[in-house]
């Protein structure tokens, strides 16, 4: 009734390169296993045979003559990875007529096995799709249906990041990045079977929550000295966790004893950091952002009239608060991207309104591209602001300043690079680290905030919209407020 074709990719090549027949094997990283309810021996050996005579390598490994639930629920079953799918035989048959693994799209996932016996009874349930290993195929709003697993899981995250440990922090990153997708909230244990990126570590927290309220070692977290003091340092401006672990190390433990320290030598930013550490540890708010977005307007139109302002980051996911405002600034005239910033910067202080600035001058190498590693930051114009936003109401009138400090990022990239900035400065962070990967992995393209390369035809694809991005890589659009992975 439901027949499957699981797939896996691998990243190195099988040893075995020849399973069963005597067809040359033409796809060697991508393994089939064919899995049917009640499926007979005429039928799994008329599709093995189809698929190794057209150069895919069949596995006979997996006899699975059950149920799905029983080939997801095995032992050595098949939870979904990056690189494992259990996938409709619509994959199966398409990749057939094309003569080559198609690419995996969300269509062609199979529909959770509980769903699916109940589309048998009740034809007219909506069965739902599974979800996919990565963010960028699913649509993530700011309605956080997981509230208590996810923040567990950040906390666990944060505090690997803050001692160091990139690779293992991601896990727990990801792991509540799925659970933010979910369109309800867990009920039972169960339910989580069926997800991806859930390792045992976050299986087990989650369990722990459901069953207790809270997790002992997320508690224990939030009670230990050195993450606490670590999160603390790192909460200012200009402080990362080196400096942050730096401070503990020394027997730090607040702002006072750091700035009374001699020997603690504080650069630039970090000073700003500390100085304005009141105002700019607050969270920005949506009215600030817009009021700021009048003023960088304002300045840019001054400069150029031609130019124009958007907002991008957290604000254009539509969050309400945000640590800081980032802009991105689109110049129509080649090479005024490299004048804008300076000059925005100029009027600003003559309007003392600047509190602190550091301006980044472009890098940008049009010959550089395309990048094979990704770095944080992207090679365009920049500028990490700190700026006085003066309050509409005289609010805080009693402390004998009419003013907020807050943190503003702005970017300015040449005009036929927008589309990839815009893109890559709305983020999440997650949500692009997922798209990039998903680029490389599944379509042999490289995505970074500057282009999106196709390595099969060695060509840059142009994108005029963000869509023309998606579209490229063979995905659904998702709109910037379902980006909040
Ligand atoms: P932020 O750190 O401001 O994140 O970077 P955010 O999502 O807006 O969160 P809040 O609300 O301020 O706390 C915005 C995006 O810009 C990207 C980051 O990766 C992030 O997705 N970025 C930043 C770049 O792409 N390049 C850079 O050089 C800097
Ligand atoms: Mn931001």
């Amino acid at each position: 009734m439901f027949p499957t074709a699981l797939l896996t990719r691998k990243r190195r090549r099988p040893e075995v390169a020849f399973v069963g027949g005597r067809e040359e094997v033409k796809f060697r990283d991508v393994r089939l296993f064919l899995v049917e309810r009640r499926m007979g021996k005429s039928r799994r050996n008329f599709l093995s045979n189809l698929a190794r005579s057209k150069g895919f390598c069949v596995d006979d490994a997996l006899r699975y003559t059950q149920s799905f639930s029983k080939v997801l629920k095995a032992q050595d079953g098949f939870r979904e990875t990056h690189d494992k799918h259990v996938l409709h035989i619509s994959w199966f048959t398409e990749s057939m007529s094309a003569g080559r693994p198609v690419p995996v799209e969300i269509r062609h996932y199979i529909q959770n096995p509980a769903v699916d016996q109940r589309s048998c009874t009740h034809p007219s349930a909506k069965p739902e799709s599974a979800v996919s290993p990565y963010a960028c195929q699913r649509r993530t709003t700011l309605d956080n249906h997981n509230k208590i697993f996810t923040d567990a899981l950040e906390v666990l995250a944060e505090n690997l990041e803050l001692s160091g440990n990139q690779g293992p922090s991601l896990a727990f990153r990801k792991a509540a990045s799925v659970l933010k997708s979910l369109p309800a909230a867990l009920r039972r244990q169960e339910e989580t079977q069926h997800l991806p990126c859930l390792g045992e570590h976050s299986r087990a927290i989650i369990e722990e929550i459901s069953e207790c309220g809270s997790s002992s070692r997320v508690e224990e977290i939030l009670n230990d000295e050195r993450y606490r003091t670590m999160k603390l340092f790192s909460s200012v401006f200009g402080v990362g966790p080196k400096t942050a672990e730096n401070w503990f190390c020394r027997g730090l433990r607040t702002f006072e004893q750091v700035l009374s320290e001699p020997s603690v030598r504080l650069n630039r930013m970090q000073t700003a950091g500390f100085l304005f550490y009141e105002d700019i540890s607050k969270p920005v708010s949506r009215t600030e952002a817009s009021a700021l977005k009048i003023i960088v307007e304002e300045a840019v139109i001054c400069v150029n009239p031609s130019a124009t302002v958007s907002i991008t980051g957290g604000f254009r996911r539509g969050k309400e608060f945000g640590h800081d405002v980032d802009f991105i600034i689109k110049t129509p005239e080649a090479g005024q991207e490299d004048v804008i910033l300076p000059a925005v910067i100029k009027r600003f202080k003559s309007q003392n309104i600047l509190l602190y600035s550091d301006l980044q001058e472009s890098t940008f190498d049009l010959r550089k591209l395309p990048t094979h590693c990704f770095d944080a930051m992207d090679h365009f114009g920049k500028c990490f602001l700190i700026m006085k936003l003066k309050h509409e109401q005289e609010m805080d009138a009693r402390a004998g300043k009419d003013w907020k400090a807050v943190r503003v990022d702005l970017v300015a990239p040449p005009l036929e690079r927008f589309t990839y900035a815009l893109l890559g400065w709305t983020g999440s962070t997650l949500f692009l680290r997922d798209l990039r990967r998903f680029a490389r992995l599944e379509r042999g393209k490289l995505l970074d905030n500057h282009a999106l390369y196709d390595k099969a035809t060695n060509t840059f694809l142009p994108a005029n919209t963000e869509e023309d991005i998606f579209a490229h890589l063979g995905l659904e659009y998702i709109e910037p407020w379902q980006r909040n992975a």
